[in-house]
């Protein structure tokens, strides 16, 4: 049996789990845990949902009750879920290119877009990769466009010793199996502004928590991370996982509140928290080293001032046909890789833009290949990792 290495990864205890069940039981663990995050993201207001795109929506929202504005300006390549959340908020989604040098908005090509219609600007920390001008480029906004962080990948991710999530007027972040603090699913906004935070709140507080059915069903699907992320349980069960691969677009959700047994995981998981961000740093830093020499290969500019909590790595292959070999031939010796979204936002969605609009993210979609970088991947993967590619790109 190959080992198999996932494209995610988290240590998850036992302790965890029993904390998730003690969780259940305690409803205070749901203000400890949102407390601890604030801290953490070094915002004064928050409020906890039951998913990141749940938290973009109820931003929006809150956003909608303050301006008369309209459009929502997003980056052409990421998730495409926040598409559905803008067309929900009933919003107009704008894009604007990113850029080759880190895989993010470019800066630039996001004010040019600016209008008299412009509600807010998305600007994403994609993979876990802090967008470094996000001070400078909020700074040079007019005051009545808001700036919405989007950390979903990056939560742990740094500017300059500042972590990501309080340089936007408001910021969003998931806790979902994929993600650097996988709590059983779950989002949350946060803020400094005392303008918004009344709002946010307001809007928070219309959902319902889901009741008991909803908890156990979550706690089930943490047991099955909790032994999926063993590489030997997960190299045995791989057969069966890889039919539960979802890559479809979501077609819409359901806002609601957060639980108490999210929260009770989201306590216990957060003690290795720091931890796990620095081994997402020094994997994937190890691994730009390693693959830095190569031909054919572009990897993402990291200043000095970021400390990423890489989600994964992302790198792109400049030849679409070595980049389909590099993916099977890391399959095929157990390391789990993806493309994330295949396609731009504008080939997903009519928005009404040419297929041709937004290159740099036509261009990194088609040569894209994140490699895991989480904690479970061993100085051995990381040699394989580079050493594989190596023999592709040669
Ligand atoms: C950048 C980004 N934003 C928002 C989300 C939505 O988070 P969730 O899956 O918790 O709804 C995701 C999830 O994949 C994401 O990657």
């Amino acid at each position: 049996m190959i080992r198999k290495i996932p494209v995610i990864g988290y240590r998850i205890s036992l302790a965890a789990l029993v904390s998730g069940v003690t969780g259940f039981f305690s409803r205070g663990d749901r203000d400890e845990f949102r407390d601890i995050l604030a801290g953490f993201v070094q915002c004064r207001h928050s409020c906890l949902v039951n998913s990141g795109i749940s938290a973009f929506y109820l931003a929006l929202l809150a956003l909608k009750k303050i301006s008369r504005r309209t459009e929502v300006i997003l980056p052409a390549y990421t998730a495409p879920s926040l598409v559905v959340a803008v067309k929900k908020a009933g919003l107009k989604p704008v894009l604007c290119d990113i850029s080759l040098k880190d895989f993010n908005m470019d800066m630039h090509a996001a004010r040019q877009q600016v209008s008299r219609k412009t509600l807010c600007i998305v600007c994403v920390h994609m993979f876990g990769i802090p967008a470094g001008d996000i001070v400078r480029f909020k700074h040079g906004l007019p005051e009545d466009v808001f700036l919405i962080e989007d950390c979903a990948q990056a939560m742990g991710s740094e500017i300059a010793g500042r972590p990501v999530g309080g340089f936007g007027d408001l910021s969003i972040f998931s806790f979902n199996r994929g993600k650097n603090l996988p709590a059983a699913g779950g989002g949350g906004i946060f803020t400094n502004s005392g303008v918004l935070a009344p709002v946010m709140e307001e809007v928070a507080g219309e959902l319902s928590v889901p009741g008991p059915g909803y908890e156990l069903r979550l706690f089930l699907g943490f047991v099955c991370l909790f032994i999926l992320f063993r590489p030997f349980y997960y190299s045995l069960l791989y057969p069966l996982v890889c039919r539960f691969r979802d890559e479809g677009v979501p077609e819409d959700f359901t806002a609601e509140g957060y639980t108490s047994l999210q929260a009770g995981l989201g306590k216990s998981l957060f003690e290795g928290f720091g931890e796990s961000c620095m081994q997402r740093y020094e994997n994937a830093m190890a691994l730009i080293d390693a693959l830095g020499n190569m031909k054919g290969i572009i990897l993402p500019c990291i200043r000095d001032d970021l400390l990423p909590a890489f989600n994964r790595l992302p790198v792109l292959i400049e030849s679409p046909e070595s980049r389909k070999r590099a993916e099977k031939e890391l399959m095929r010796n157990g390391i789990g890789v993806s493309g994330l979204y295949f396609r731009p936002l504008h080939h997903i969605f009519d928005l009404g833009y040419s297929k041709r609009e937004f290159p740099n993210a036509v261009y990194l979609a088609e040569r894209l290949l994140t490699l895991p970088s989480h904690p479970l991947v061993d100085k051995e993967t990381l040699e394989k990792m580079s050493a594989l590619i190596g023999k592709v790109l040669s």
